[in-house]
């Protein structure tokens, strides 16, 4: 930061005090003994993180002082087309006077679209508490995919992998980039039903833009030799990345860039956060750190910063792919014409910081442009774990689904792998025929693991056959044909659990019956059945 002190406003003096304030003691420190050091670190963290907020501050100084400018700037314009009463035209002109001004350009010289309609740049659909002030934004854009949506998987598993701590310090926005108001509203709804204390607690915001930000896409240009359908999918992820960051800019200190077909690390926020604090406290010139290799995913930058990319998508939208202008912008920044690739990679490589191991890795397998293939995965992310192991009551188990290669349903049911079964029909089921009767506490069935999360069983139940027939009434939609009785199902995760009343006496059979029609196969990552011992 360039320290024009003259030019300090009273919110940038009180942080600086506050600086000088911590800097000294921190001085003082230095002369202290190593059993110092410690603390010493943990107060050049909290400078990092101050210098970080001031940043903030200053940026959200500058921002309104652009509205008065450009408030001023249309008063101006009423003024000079005497569109205002000669009273205040007097009132007005007599502290400014007639001086002329040069106008700069605005993103309505690049997207002359947004001047049709004023709703352009207003949000179509906002689900939010209004929180802000965290450290960490996370941006996770999505839209509708063909095949399968990985979105709730890719939430339920950042939150996961966060401690109370971490999620109290993060926002996360998702993007819904459709113009179609009825799903975006079923989106929110989802996700609002699927973490109910998350989105109370304004953990969660959900945004669209509205039909009117887009430009007609069929309209265009051909760019790079891909075809228009390719071009249109570029085009707009750029529009759509730069409408997230808009929304995101003023929510936090950092923002980071994820998709939604994502795994993460565990305390991936503190890592996150600790190595940008680092490279502040370092003074280092950096301008993204990169936790993951591919694309997009994993990308941080300062809340501060996020302009420079925002303008730079809105004006080359059409252009190049949004990854690609990420790679010129800095190439822009530190690249002089003459220097060759190998100079210009190592100047880039200071601004671009690469972090391993990564902390983001792929999931899905079909990417949201149609038809294409995606399976690009992070080699730095590291083993995952596939399945979980338990120790079952002594079964015989048999299924009519085909295992696919060695995934059977016995290994699975012994915890040395998972079930991988090829398309389940309707009528199909999972038999777990105990060797003798028991009385069963709990049980849980978890579908689909994180290389496959969408093979899971879609509107499965779970039914047991009693040793003796309860007293129950046949006609109740409860009981099947054959006798057993429904206690649970599937639910939109992919998960079975629940309890066994012990009414229902001892239990000689346990089953999975299937009801529909699948696309996918089907995995069984977790079976646990606990038995209720007498004790
Ligand atoms: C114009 O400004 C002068 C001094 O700057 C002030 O004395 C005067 O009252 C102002 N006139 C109006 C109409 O505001
Ligand atoms: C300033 O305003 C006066 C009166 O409105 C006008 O005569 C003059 O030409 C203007 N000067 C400039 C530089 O626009
Ligand atoms: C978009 O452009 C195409 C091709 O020029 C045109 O047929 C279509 O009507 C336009 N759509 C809208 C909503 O203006
Ligand atoms: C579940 O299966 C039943 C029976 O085939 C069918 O009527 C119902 O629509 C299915 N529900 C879903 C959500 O697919």
């Amino acid at each position: 930061m360039t320290p024009h002190f003259t030019t300090l406003t009273p919110v940038r003096k009180r942080c600086v005090i506050v600086l000088v304030l911590v800097l000294v003691p921190c001085v003082i420190l230095n002369l202290l003994t190593p059993s110092d050091m410690r603390e010493e670190a943990v107060l050049q963290n909290s400078i990092a993180e101050l210098q970080a907020k001031l940043e903030h501050l200053h940026a959200k100084y500058i921002s309104s002082q652009e509205e008065i400018n450009l408030l001023s700037h249309q008063l101006l314009q009423l003024i000079e087309s005497n569109h205002i009463l000669p009273d205040l035209q007097l009132l007005i002109n007599n502290g400014t006077s007639n001086v002329t001004n040069i106008k700069l350009p605005s993103i309505y010289n690049f997207l002359p679209h947004f001047l049709n309609d004023p709703n352009s740049l207003r949000p179509a659909f906002v689900q939010s508490k209004g929180r802000s002030g965290v450290s960490m934004v996370l941006g996770v854009p999505t839209v509708k995919r063909e095949v399968q949506s990985y979105l709730m998987a890719t939430l339920k598993n950042l939150l996961d992998r966060m401690n109370t701590a971490e999620i109290a310090d993060t926002l996360i926005i998702v993007l819904v980039a459709e113009t179609d108001i009825d799903y975006v509203t079923y989106v929110a709804k989802q996700i609002e039903v699927q973490f109910p204390n998350e989105c109370e607690a304004g953990v969660i915001d959900v945004i669209s833009p509205s039909l009117s930000y887009y430009p007609n896409l069929s309209k265009l240009r051909d760019t790079l030799g891909d075809d228009h359908q390719r071009v249109i999918w570029r085009s707009k992820q750029n529009l759509d990345f730069a409408f997230l960051m808009s929304y995101a800019q003023t929510k936090g200190t950092f923002y980071v860039q994820l998709e939604d077909d994502i795994l993460a690390k565990k305390n991936f926020i503190t890592t996150m956060k600790s190595f940008a604090l680092q490279k502040i406290g370092t003074k280092e010139n950096w301008f993204v750190l990169d936790f993951c290799q591919l694309g997009f995913i994993g990308k941080l930058f300062k809340c501060v910063e996020l302009p420079w990319l925002i303008q730079f998508f809105l004006m080359f939208y059409n252009d190049k792919p949004v990854d690609w202008l990420l790679d010129h912008l800095i190439s822009t920044k530190v690249c002089s014409l003459d220097m060759d690739h190998k100079h210009c990679k190592m100047a880039k490589a200071e601004l671009w910081v690469h972090y391993k191991p990564s902390l983001f890795q792929h999931i899905g397998t079909h990417s949201s442009l149609k038809g294409k293939v995606q399976k690009l995965k992070d080699k730095q992310f590291g083993k995952i774990t596939l399945f979980y192991a338990h120790e079952n009551p002594e079964a015989i188990v048999e299924t009519q689904i085909k295992p696919y290669k060695q995934y059977t349903l016995q290994k699975a049911y012994k915890g040395e792998s998972f079930f991988w079964g090829l398309l389940p029909q309707p009528g199909d089921h999972l038999k777990f025929k105990f060797s003798h009767p028991i009385f069963i506490k709990k049980y849980l069935f978890r579908s689909g693991n994180p290389e496959h999360p969408s093979d899971r069983f879609y509107n499965t139940t779970v039914e047991v056959l009693a040793e003796v027939s309860p007293l129950l009434d046949r006609n109740s939609n409860d009981v099947t044909e054959d006798g057993y009785v429904i206690i649970g199902k599937f639910d939109v995760l992919g998960v079975a659990e629940g309890t066994i009343d012990r009414k229902l006496g001892k239990v000689s059979v346990l089953r999975l019956t299937i009801h529909s029609e699948s696309e996918n196969w089907a995995i069984l990552s977790e079976i646990h059945i606990i038995e209720d011992q007498p004790s």
